[in-house]
Parts: structure tokens; C-alpha cells; sequence
């Protein structure tokens, strides 16, 4: 329902949004391609921001932030032989470079990355209506991560520093890097998700082409400055265009070793294909979810109401790991959303920089219309929309709806809506929700609900080996960093984690030898002349 109050929620002019968080529109006309910006005059894609403005008419309008430059696919192959020479078989200045080394240079990167902090956060706000809380949380969690993939390195390097003797063979054992990456993120984390694959697929020595995502792309390009001075050239490419124009020519190549995508299934299976020989190609990838929370009958609902609250609608349902339905046992089914459901209506919805704000305008153009469809859809089936304001819309803000109930052939039942809306099941018997786990296209993880030890204990075995995080009380996330992201059947392949993340970005090589005193004559003049980078027993400090 168009709603005249949410739409008051607008600024009414430019001079309603605070001076700080004014941004003047950026036109990217050049990209980073084997150490050089390099200048473009061809055509451009513009930036409309979800935050929008009432025109002439009074029309709510999206805003044009900038425009980033739309390369085609002779730019993409450009791009993948600067990668490739950078690479060069692996004897590159950047994978023959001791780990110290690449440390030193990722070090470098990260303090120009932080002289960006404030532009990049505004930009996320701008460019994906991500709030201000959220948006600085995702920036400084990012260079977290860099900091804690530094030290998570120097120390399996250390490990990996020293020989080892077994069964009369003498060996060193290294990672080592695997070839041209190509890297490709999403939109709900631009920076962050880009990035958890991006630097550790750097700092194993592997050379890079990433494609910004369509929303939230020019948040990338304050960044690409600060890549071409840290790095050595064509260790990192930019790809910019359209997905379906630049991204098949490069995988069809053949030269592209790993593929990280994080986006949905269907375009990682299609871009898979483009690879002539599937078998030289390793995948990391996150993929699609429908994470469920089971709410039991005995669990404590003031949690579940918190937890499903923060689970389901933080950044208005637009992560991966958001729980995407919830299956609530039909004894407590109605108290449940008599508490749950004016808490959703109460979510404070403005502009991402609005202090509190929770719900934000949504960056897909199609969005609303969608989420409109979808409700439409299980009402045609007989739900309904059971908090207060629930589905109102004025242009790109849509007020979170808990709709009930909702049951098999619905479409909120199976699809991943990826939004404000949740679904909420009845159940009698805990086997319906494993019947649908099994039945289920998704594996990422699930929250139990409850105090009865035998009943969490009873869903923690099947659930475990039916999606990959089980959390107890506790909403669905991605974090600690440190705790392994990854996901069964359509939801992952791969893992993600700061140091499985790092094991993913690499191949464990070995030098050995017979142990006989010439051969430890060679090992032992090798080392101590420091004649070579990977036969090297240099302890990093
Ligand atoms: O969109 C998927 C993100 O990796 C989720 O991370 O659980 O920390 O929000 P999060």
C-alpha cells in the first residue's frame, strides 16, 4: 500500500540531507589495468542512488550519485593478459615475492584504504542505502579482517618455515599460490564481501581481476588508486560492464584458475560453463540462502523475538545469512507474533544517515514491485500481512511484512526473497522442518530456539549435516571472522574464514629430498645463503 508518512521520510530537498553526507555526483572516467588508471571515453553506467528526492512534480526521484565506465569485452581480455603476465606462469615479481614481502606491500594498501574511510562509507550509503551504524561497521570490519588475515599468514608461514624428516624423506612444505583469480562481489556487502576474498587471494600471490557489483561499484573506485601504488602492475585488474558481456570472454580463455563469486547459484553454474576445462578451475563461492529459525515450544520468546528481529531484518533481510523463515510451533505460534509483529512495525525506517535508522531505501530498482508479488502471492493462498503497516511502499522504502501463514507452494516458502518480508510457518511436529531442510535447494545455516536440552539436542544432529552453522538461541551470521562461511547443496562451495580463506587462495607445494648427507649439503647451502624464497627457513616477526 503507497504510504504518504513513509514517504515523508525523504528528504524534502537537498538542503534536508546534513552537510556531511552531501555528496557530489562522481563520474569514473578511467579504471585501473596493469598498473595504470587508464582514461575512458566510451559509454557509462549511471549511479542512482536509493535515497531519493521529491522533483518539480513532487515525484520521489533516485539520485544520481556518479557513473563508472561500461568496458566491453576487449577491455575484460586486456585486463585478463595483464593478470596473466603479471602471473607469468608463476614466476612474476608478485608470486615469487617472499610472503614478508607481500605483507609489506598489503600493509602499504591498507593505510591509503583508510584515508578513503569516510568517502567509502558515505558511499556505501549512497549507493546501497546501507545505514550510517552499519555502513562505518562494514568499512572498519573489512580492515579488520585485512589486519587478522596478516597475522593469520605470518603465522602458517612461520609453521611452514621449517623443515620436516620423514621416512628418510626431507621436506618443506609451502603454500603456494594458484594463478589468476577471478574475484567477484556482491552487492549488500560491496566492500566487505568483495574484499574477505580479494586481499587473501593477494597476499598468496595470485594475481587478480575483480568486477565490482552493479549496486555498489563506485565505492571501488577511490580504492583503485590505492591498489595501483601498493602493488606491483597487473597484480590487480579492474573489470567494469556488464556481467554478461565481459565475464564470458574471460572464462572462456581458460586462463582464469579461481573463480570467486559471491552472488546466486544460477550465475555461478553459468559462468562455470564458460570454462573450457572445468577440472583446472577451483570455485569459492557463497551463494544463495533460505535460513531458517525453528522456534520450539518451551524457548524463551522474548530471544527468539530479539534474535529473529536482528535475524531477519537487519539491513531490511538483505544478507545472506539473514533468516529467511521461520517455523514457529503452532502452541506458541500466536504469541509469538503478538510480540513479534508490532516489534518489526516498530523498526525506525529513513534515510541511511538518520540516527537509528533501520529500515532503508532498497538499491534494486525491481525491488518493491517484487516483494510486492511475493505477498500478493501468499495472500492469493491465504496469509496475510500481520503487522501494522506491513508492505506499505513509497517508492524505494518498503515497510518489513510478517506474513502468516505461510505453507509449501507458496512462493515465500522456497524462494529467497532477499528483503523485508517474513514468513512465518506453523508446525506440530520438528520432522516437517527437517522434511524440509532435506527438501530444500539451500544449506547455509539455521537457529534452534528453545531451553529443553533433548529437543536442541535432537535438531542439532540432523542440522548439522544438513547446513553448515547451527546457532542456539541465536540469530544467523557470518561472524567471527575466524568461524568457517560456507554452505551446503546451492549455498556455497567452498570455505570462507580468515584462514580457510587463505588455504582456499593456495595450493600446498613440497620440496623433498633422500636424506643423505650430500643432499643436506645442498639444503643446508641453499638455506643458508638465502638462495631461495621457498626453501628458506626466515621466520617472520
Ligand atoms: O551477506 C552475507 C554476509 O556475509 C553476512 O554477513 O552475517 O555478518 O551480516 P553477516
Amino acid at each position: 500500500m503507497p504510504s504518504q508518512l513513509l514517504a515523508s521520510l525523504f528528504p524534502a530537498n537537498e538542503n534536508a540531507i546534513p552537510g556531511e553526507y552531501r555528496i557530489d555526483p562522481i563520474h569514473q572516467r578511467e579504471y585501473l589495468l596493469n598498473g595504470e588508471m587508464r582514461p575512458w571515453a566510451g559509454r557509462v553506467s549511471e549511479v542512482y542512488s536509493p535515497v531519493c528526492l521529491p522533483d518539480s512534480d513532487g515525484t520521489l526521484q533516485r539520485q544520481l550519485v556518479g557513473s563508472f565506465p561500461v568496458t566491453g569485452p576487449a577491455e575484460a581480455l586486456e585486463a585478463l593478459d595483464a593478470a596473466v603476465a603479471a602471473y607469468d606462469n608463476g614466476r612474476g615479481e608478485w608470486p615469487q615475492m617472499s610472503v614478508a614481502g607481500r605483507i609489506q606491500c598489503m600493509e602499504t594498501f591498507v593505510g591509503k584504504m583508510l584515508e578513503q574511510r569516510k568517502l567509502s562509507i558515505n558511499l556505501i550509503m549512497w549507493e546501497i542505502g546501507k545505514n550510517l551504524a552499519d555502513a562505518t561497521k562494514e568499512f572498519d570490519r573489512t580492515v579488520k579482517y585485512i589486519y587478522d588475515t596478516i597475522d593469520t599468514l605470518k603465522n602458517m608461514d612461520r609453521t611452514s618455515s621449517r623443515f620436516r624428516i620423514e621416512e628418510g624423506i626431507i621436506g618443506q612444505i609451502r603454500r603456494s599460490p594458484l594463478g589468476v583469480v577471478l574475484a567477484m562481489g556482491p552487492f549488500n556487502y560491496p566492500l566487505n564481501e568483495t574484499y574477505t576474498t580479494l586481499i587473501p587471494a593477494i597476499l598468496m600471490g595470485n594475481t587478480i581481476l575483480f568486477k565490482t557489483p552493479k549496486h555498489g561499484s563506485l565505492l571501488h573506485y577511490p580504492m583503485l588508486e590505492a591498489f595501483r601504488t601498493s602493488f606491483p602492475k597487473g597484480v590487480v585488474n579492474s573489470l567494469y560492464g556488464r556481467g554478461a558481456d565481459v565475464v564470458p570472454p574471460v572464462m572462456q580463455s581458460g586462463k582464469v584458475n579461481v573463480l570467486t563469486l559471491i552472488g546466486s547459484s544460477r550465475v555461478a553454474d553459468e559462468l562455470q560453463r564458460h570454462h573450457p576445462k572445468l577440472n583446472r578451475l577451483r570455485s569459492i563461492m557463497s551463494l544463495d540462502a533460505k535460513n531458517t529459525a525453528i522456534i520450539l515450544p518451551d524457548a524463551d520468546l522474548d530471544v527468539a523475538v530479539k534474535e529473529c528481529l536482528l535475524g531477519s531484518l537487519s539491513f531490511n533481510g538483505q544478507r545472506c545469512t539473514a533468516i529467511k523463515i521461520i517455523w514457529a510451533h503452532r502452541s506458541i505460534v500466536d504469541e509469538f507474533l503478538r510480540r513479534f509483529a508490532p516489534e518489526v512495525s516498530k523498526l525506525k525506517a529513513g534515510m541511511p544517515w538518520d540516527a537509528g535508522t533501520q529500515i532503508t531505501p532498497l538499491p534494486e530498482p525491481a525491488k518493491t514491485q517484487y516483494l510486492a508479488d511475493i505477498i500478493a502471492d501468499a495472500e492469493a493462498g491465504g496469509a496475510s500481512v500481520v503487522n501494522e503497516g506491513g508492505g506499505d511502499v513509497a517508492a524505494s522504502l518498503f515497510r518489513p511484512a510478517v506474513v502468516f501463514p505461510v505453507r509449501e507452494g507458496m512462493r515465500l516458502y522456497r524462494e529467497e526473497q532477499f528483503g523485508p518480508i517474513v514468513p512465518v510457518v506453523p508446525y506440530d511436529d520438528e520432522e516437517e522442518f527437517i522434511q524440509y531442510l532435506i527438501t530444500d535447494d539451500h544449506g547455509m545455516q539455521a537457529s534452534i530456539f528453545g531451553t529443553d536440552t533433548d529437543a536442541i539436542a535432537r535438531l542439532i544432529d540432523p542440522l548439522v549435516n544438513l547446513v553448515s552453522r547451527v546457532n542456539i538461541n541465536a540469530q544467523c551470521q557470518r561472524g567471527p571472522d575466524t568461524f568457517p562461511f560456507t554452505g551446503r547443496k546451492d549455498s556455497a562451495e567452498g570455505t570462507l574464514s580468515v584462514e580457510d580463506a587463505l588455504r582456499s587462495f593456495s595450493i600446498r607445494s613440497a620440496v623433498a629430498t633422500k636424506d643423505t648427507s650430500e643432499n643436506k649439503a645442498i639444503l643446508n647451502e641453499i638455506v643458508s645463503e638465502h638462495k631461495s624464497e621457498f626453501l628458506s627457513t626466515n621466520f617472520i616477526f
